[in-house]
This record gives structure tokens, sequence and C-alpha cells, in this order.
């Protein structure tokens, strides 16, 4: 056992196919290394978390809903491992509940450093076993992408209780992520969506259907650098997801505020109803006055990259 264990985990960006990935389709995702959660752990008198978003011992954890998730995934660790009480320290920069995977991100981190103060070997299935258990309670139904996408370094197409398939993103344009400022609502969005399915039946499974096909452009789109074609896909997508109601009014006006200033394509990321908009540009130039415009319309937080794995300009 080491003194201290160190894990870490970085946030995602879905580039298409939320929503319908939890019904079997495939989707495009890959970790966002703008923001990251680090923990560390000790031993401690008591269990003990620390955190920007609470502070106290497990005990006090167990009061806070939002909680429930860690409070299980940290009991069961305990359990599994035999561990003796400990301190979590756990710094992010992950916006919570803005479609970047903090839940996920959070539950890797915590397991890692767990495992690394253990000096116990972890591998993928371990933890994303893990992770899943804690994503279960989070969110009610998870497709599991976030879990792998937080957990890795490389793009992912990801599909659904099968085996994910990494592959090189790069394609000549730039990403731009823009936060809303506004707490997404993944799990109620997820909830609607299968409410939706239950009432309307074939309608909402052709959508369904529809947003599969697009992340299968959208691969191939990749794999062959077609931006414009990548960009045209993510908006196709946008409007499919406006239809199964999980954008709002913020993330559409954004949308097309970086489409009227050119923006190849642009979509919600993640759950939706809040949370983060993705934008592609052809090229720097172009990212850079989106990114100005966005802003000044009150996008909470921007970040822009090359179209790839992480890779600030
Ligand atoms: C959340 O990041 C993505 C959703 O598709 C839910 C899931 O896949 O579990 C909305």
């Amino acid at each position: 056992m080491k003194k201290i264990g160190n894990g870490h985990a970085t946030g995602k960006i879905i580039l298409i196919g939320e929503h319908s990935v939890v019904y079997g389709k495939k989707a495009i995702a890959f970790p966002f290394a703008g923001v990251g959660i680090h923990t560390l752990v000790q031993a401690n008198p008591t269990v003990h978390i620390q955190s920007k978003y609470f502070n106290g011992t497990l005990d006090e954890m167990k009061q806070v809903t939002s909680m429930h998730n860690l409070v299980s995934l940290i009991e069961v660790l305990k359990k599994d491992l035999e561990l003796p009480n400990f301190c979590l320290n756990i710094k992010s920069t992950i916006p919570a509940e803005r479609g970047m995977g903090s839940s996920a991100a959070v539950a890797v981190s915590i397991i890692r450093a767990i495992f690394d103060w253990q000096a116990l070997p972890l591998d993928e299935k371990k933890l994303l076993k893990y992770v899943d258990y804690s994503e279960q309670i989070a969110h009610d139904n998870p497709s599991g992408i976030d879990a792998v996408a937080t957990s890795g370094t490389q793009p992912i197409l990801f599909e659904k209780s099968q085996p994910f398939e990494t592959f090189q993103l790069n394609v000549d344009a730039y990403l731009l992520v823009a936060d809303t400022g506004i707490k997404g609502q993944t799990r109620q969005a997820v909830k609607d969506v299968a409410n939706l399915v239950q009432q309307k039946g074939a309608s909402i499974r052709h959508i369904i259907d529809q947003l599969g096909d697009l992340t299968l452009e959208a691969k191939t789109a990749i794999v062959e650098n077609q931006a414009e074609k990548l960009g045209q896909i993510m908006t196709a997508s946008h409007r499919l997801l406006q239809k199964l109601t999980v954008s709002n009014h913020t993330l559409d006006q954004a949308v097309e505020l970086a489409l009227n200033h050119h923006a190849l394509g642009a979509k919600l990321t993640g759950g939706g109803r809040g949370g983060c908009l993705i934008v592609l540009a052809k090229d720097l130039q172009n990212a850079r006055f989106i990114q100005e415009k966005l802003i000044s319309y009150g996008m909470k937080r921007t970040w822009l990259q090359g179209l790839g794995v992480y890779q600030n300009v």
C-alpha cells in the first residue's frame, strides 16, 4: 500500500450519437483533456471526502441525493477491497452537469486513486465495471459511453455492451466547445426520450435510426477528412435531437448563431437541455470569430482545439 494514491480522468465530448446510443446505435466520442479531475487518497480516521461541491464524512454525504452514486461507489470499493478508512481529495475543472461526463470522470478518478493507493492492478474491464455501477445510480439507464470516453485517451466508436473501436480523429477543421452555463438534465432527458418512444413508437424510433445512420456517415467523413460533410452531419444531428426534445432555447440560439457566422456545423453535445454545444469551423480564424460571437452571446466558457484529442490552440 502506498502513502498517497493518485487518480486522474478527463472530461468527454460526444461528437455524435448521444441519446440514440442508449438504444443500441453507435456514437463517436473522445476524451476531452481541456478539463479533468484529479483525486488523491490517503489513510484517515474516518471516510472523508473533500471537493468543491462537498466536504464532509461519508455519512454526511449520504444525506445529499445527488451524491448517492459516489456514496455507493465508495462503499462497494471499501467492501470489495477491504479498505481501511481514507480521505479523498477531489479537484475538478470539469463543469458539473454540462454534458462533459463529470459524473463518470469523478468515478474514474476515485477508482484509479484507490487502486493506486492499494498498489492493486486495475485493468479496463474492472475499471469500467465500477464506473458503470456508479453511473447506473447517477443516470438510471446509461449507455456506458461516458465511462469509456472519460477513462481513455483515444476517440472511440462506441456501441452499448460491445467492445469499442478506437481511431484517429484528424480532420482539417477546428472544434469549438462552448458551455451555456445552464445545468444539463441528462437523467431527465434520457427518461423523456424513453417516454416518447413509448408514446409515439415508430416515429421516434425512426429519428433514433436516423441518428444512428448519421454516426456512421460521420465516421466515413472523418476517415476521408471531409470537414464540410462532417459539419453538415453534425447540424443534421442537432435538428433530430431537437425533435427528441433534448435541446433548449439557448442551445438552439447558439447553434444558429454559429451557423450564421459560417460554421461548418454545430450541435448540442451530451445529455442536452443545457450543458455544452460543439461547433465545427473550417479554419482557426473562423473558429476564433465564432468563439467571440458565442462569448458575447453569453457562453460561460469556451475551448478551441484542432479536431482530435485535445490540443489547445
Ligand atoms: C450522456 O453523456 C449521453 C447520453 O447518450 C446518455 C448515455 O449515453 O448514457 C445522453
